[in-house]
């Protein structure tokens, strides 16, 4: 015997307006539309640009000072390009890598008199930069970006050394600053900020 309520129920609800009906399934349609293109839209941008969406995976899960030390020659922050004294934010950026056993570059040139913001990775293990006649120093750990701000009053050369034990060849590990007045680094190319050879 079926429930009489239940078919009053039945009975007494509203028929759907034929608009309303068909409302609902364009939205659904627009819904399934959108989530068929951004699925294949990322699957498109992880085959045609694997590292950039690996790096943007990484900056989101890490935060933004985490780096992967296996790629850094390849995407991000460290490439060869990106090496050397930038001029940015008002001030100079110098970007290195610590490996064993150099750091690269090997000789950057700076302006004196302007702040110099030093950013360092590492491609291996840990390194320490110090720079000599100054109290500056740097530990470089593979996996993270180091900071430092620097500033050089006195034009010429300093020596920098690494200070952290880090394997058979530490003790050839070392690269060189060369401070300019600001006039002289304006004139110098990119390639010669990176390499101090003479213009
Ligand atoms: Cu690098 Cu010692």
């Amino acid at each position: 015997m079926p429930n009489s309520n239940s078919k009053i129920s039945l009975a007494t609800r509203p028929a759907d307006e034929p608009s309303a009906v068909k409302a609902r399934s364009s939205v659904r349609r627009v819904i399934r539309v959108a989530f068929v293109s951004t699925t294949l839209i990322c699957v498109w941008l992880t085959v045609r640009f694997p590292y950039e969406v690996e790096s943007g995976i990484e900056h989101l899960l890490d935060g933004p000072n985490r780096v992967n030390p296996q790629t850094l020659h390849l995407h991000g922050e460290f490439v060869e390009s990106n090496l050397g004294s930038v001029e940015e934010q008002g001030g100079v950026t110098v970007r290195m890598i610590a490996e064993q056993y150099l750091f690269v570059p090997q000789c950057v040139v700076v302006p004196t008199g302007v702040p110099i913001n030093l950013r360092m990775t590492s491609a291996d293990v840990v390194h320490q930069l110090t720079i000599t006649g100054t109290t500056n120093e740097l530990k470089v750990v593979p996996g993270y970006i180091v900071e430092t701000r620097l500033q050089f009053e006195r034009a010429g050369e300093y020596q920098m050394p690494c200070h952290e034990f880090c394997g058979p060849g530490h003790y050839t590990m070392r690269s060189r600053l060369i401070a300019v007045p600001p006039e002289q680094f304006r004139e110098l190319s990119r390639e010669a900020r990176m390499s101090c050879a003479k213009q």
